[in-house]
């Protein structure tokens, strides 16, 4: 059964939230997340090893949330970029780095000619998940590369200078200006998420 900091005083407020998705309690919605193939517990578990239970709860709780609303925030704008790669007879694919193994990755990113990356603003970086893709990235100093950024953000948006920064370290060029949306990507967001494709496959066709 779920157990964690402080749970008398929050369970409250977390079992109406639960409710008002359609779930019982948390064990019900862990079983419901880890079925839709996320491990959140797993994932926040690697990332900190000695994260606090509320944490893993926590992620859990959001996990299950945005599966139940559908929420594809960046799957949309990464779809988009795609679509931009595609108009231009680039082929490609997507990864979503909570679930993909970094080695599946990195072997697709060796044969490549082109990475971009997209992460949202937290705490003023990148998400947990993304950064070990971006050290892997830099160990392995790959070569004749090209990037680009995108992600989306709620108040101050470091996200996108962060990941050209790590980019640049990585000795692999911008050649396109990042896609900043804020929460949500608007219809002028994926627009310039399509442009952001087209412009790194023109890059990548120069070669
Ligand atoms: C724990 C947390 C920390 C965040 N920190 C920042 C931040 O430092 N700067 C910022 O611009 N947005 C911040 N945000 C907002 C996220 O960037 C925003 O929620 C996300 O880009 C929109 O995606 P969503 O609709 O999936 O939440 C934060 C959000 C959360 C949940």
């Amino acid at each position: 059964m779920a157990y964690f900091e402080g749970y008398d005083r929050r369970i409250k407020q977390i079992e109406a939230c639960l409710a008002k998705y359609g779930f019982s309690d948390l064990d019900q919605m862990a079983a419901y997340v880890k079925e839709k193939g996320v491990d959140a517990a797993k994932v926040v578990r690697e990332i900190q090893p000695i994260a606090f239970e509320n944490a893993v709860w926590a992620y859990t709780l959001g996990a299950g949330i945005a599966l139940k609303k559908g929420c594809k925030t960046a799957a949309q704008a990464a779809e988009a970029i795609g679509e931009g790669l595609a108009s231009k007879g680039v082929d490609y694919k997507l990864f979503h780095m909570a679930t993909a193994d970094r080695n599946d990755v990195l072997a697709y990113v060796l044969q490549s000619k082109g990475v971009i990356i997209g992460s949202p603003t937290l705490n003023n970086g990148l998400l947990p998940t993304i950064t070990p893709i971006l050290e892997d990235l830099r160990g392995l100093g790959f070569k004749n590369k090209v990037g680009a950024a995108f992600g989306s953000f709620g108040w101050s948006g470091e996200c996108i200078k962060e990941i050209e920064a790590h980019l640049e370290r990585c000795k692999i060029p911008v050649v396109a200006p990042g896609v900043r949306a804020k929460w949500q990507p608007t219809g002028e967001d994926l627009q310039a998420c399509r442009q952001l494709g087209s412009t790194t496959a023109d890059a990548i066709l120069k070669d």
